[in-house]
């Protein structure tokens, strides 16, 4: 059975699309599981490039197929502009994309709210993408969610709505003194519903009937380890699980059905909106790495903070997904670094820790015991045999495999599907 999951190990845009992108040529079945819009996955092809944010990258390959799974929430309009996007770019996704009949929609409403509970916290604000996720997140945990399967019945849609919206609005009075107008919001929706019924199916069934068949499934993660709902840097995270267990939740698939784990990171580390950063490099030297790297979010376009490659977070995120191999992305942002650090642990109070702090304002003050290895201030960028690398950059990929007791399967130098290199002999290399 051929199923992996690859999940982002840091706090996300480790280049989980270009991996995946660079993979899904090798899989039947390239799956989301979780996460919604917030995401924004980039993928280079020549000339072009596609910015993904709900349709799982494997679309791009002519012939695999692409399934959004229950745990993901769908925005109906931006799942729509994406497929007219693709479209416009000759994408075909007809036969291709399979939408959970059990995903949750996300309404304008909740992007409203997310905006308006960003304000409220002022500055402990979360620096959320603003796209509704965690409130549509919140609505399915308190059970009043409405889901994909609610489109195909507008009768049943606009009655569950009207009921929703009730409640909806009995908590806005309490909490504002006003209520909203949401009955746009149904219609528009109910509109949006007739451009994506025809995809909507049961996808666990699909899945799991995919795998017994001998087919082959990349999960593709979004976010990153370090926003995951349960083991991130709570309340600096995002809503859904993003660690490999999400994979199996979030899709229908049994954990005994998951073969691997590929784990992506990037050579340094970046992290967007608030919380917790031990790593991260001062401002002279991340706007260094920014403009190198172009770290600007791929959806929101704000500037990433930069810092160092932490592998304190790496050995737990190895810990929590069951990371079996390794994906190293933009190794060539180094090339012109003299010297590299390398964050081996964290003291906290002057001892050394042995765990990842459990609290934000503990994880805020660590300090990060750093290793220094020497730059290789040669060019990697767009190399494809790991023969070429330079020596320095070799030592710097063996010191994280060791301290980790992980392989690297792949070591990505530009962000173009064809600046990989993969290592010979790794178990990544036999999906291929
Ligand atoms: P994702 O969310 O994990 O898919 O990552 P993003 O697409 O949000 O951010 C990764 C960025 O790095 C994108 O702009 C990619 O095109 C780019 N990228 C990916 N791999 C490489 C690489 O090896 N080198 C360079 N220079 N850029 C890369
Ligand atoms: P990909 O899949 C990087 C971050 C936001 C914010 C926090 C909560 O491209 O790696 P949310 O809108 O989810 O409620 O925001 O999570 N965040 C991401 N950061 N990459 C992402 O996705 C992210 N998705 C959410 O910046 O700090
Ligand atoms: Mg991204």
């Amino acid at each position: 059975m051929k199923s992996v999951v690859a999940v982002g190990a840091q706090w996300g845009d480790e280049g989980k699309g270009k991996v995946v992108d660079y993979l899904a040529g090798s899989f039947d079945y390239i799956a989301r599981v979780a996460g919604g819009h917030n995401a924004g996955h980039t993928v280079i092809i020549g000339k072009e490039r596609h910015v993904l944010q709900l349709i799982p990258c494997g679309i791009l390959r002519p012939k695999q197929h692409a399934i959004i799974g229950p745990g993901v929430v769908v925005d109906p309009s931006a799942l729509v502009g994406e497929i007219e996007m693709l479209a416009k770019g000759g994408i075909s996704v007809a036969g291709r994309l399979h939408i959970s009949n059990r995903a949750h929609l996300i309404f304008p409403y909740h992007r409203e709210l997310d905006k308006a509970a960003e304000t409220a916290r002022g500055t402990n604000k979360i620096g959320t993408t603003s796209r509704g996720i965690g409130p549509a997140y919140e609505d399915k945990m308190a059970r009043r969610g409405l889901r994909m399967v609610d489109l195909l019945t507008p009768e049943l849609f606009r009655e569950k709505a009207a009921r929703v919206v009730a409640e909806k609005n009995r908590i806005a009075q309490g909490a504002y003194g006003a209520s909203i107008d949401f009955s746009a919001d149904v219609e528009e929706t109910l509109k949006l519903g007739e451009k994506i019924k025809s995809y909507i199916c049961d996808t666990a069934e699909l899945t799991n009937r995919a795998l017994d068949e001998g087919k082959s499934v990349l999960f593709e993660g979004a976010q990153g380890t370090m926003l995951d709902i349960d083991h991130g840097t709570y309340p600096f995270v995002t809503s859904s699980s993003a660690t490999s267990g999400g994979a199996t939740t979030g899709m229908g698939v049994p954990p005994t059905k998951i073969r691997h784990v590929l784990g992506v990171s990037k050579a340094y580390t970046t992290r967007v909106g608030g919380g917790p950063f031990p790593t991260e490099m001062p401002d002279l030297e991340a706007k260094e790495v920014r403009e190198r790297g172009k770290e600007f979010g791929a959806v929101t376009g704000r500037p990433r903070r930069c810092g160092w490659l932490d592998l304190a977070e790496l050995r737990y995120a190895k810990m929590i997904n069951g990371i079996d191999t390794l994906a190293i992305t933009k190794l060539d942002v180094f090339d012109t670094q003299r010297e590299i650090k390398i964050g081996v642990g964290y003291q906290y109070k002057g001892t050394e820790l042995k765990e990842m702090p459990a609290s934000a304002e503990e994880y805020e003050r660590v300090t990060p015991v750093y290793k220094t290895l020497p730059g290789w201030c040669e060019k990697t960028y767009g190399l494809q045999d790991a023969a070429k690398l330079p020596k320095a950059s070799l030592e710097y990929l063996r010191f994280v495999s060791d301290f980790l007791q992980v392989e690297i399967g792949m070591i990505s130098t530009g962000p173009e599907r064809d600046a990989t290199i993969i290592q010979p002999g790794t178990l990544l290399a036999r999906w291929l």
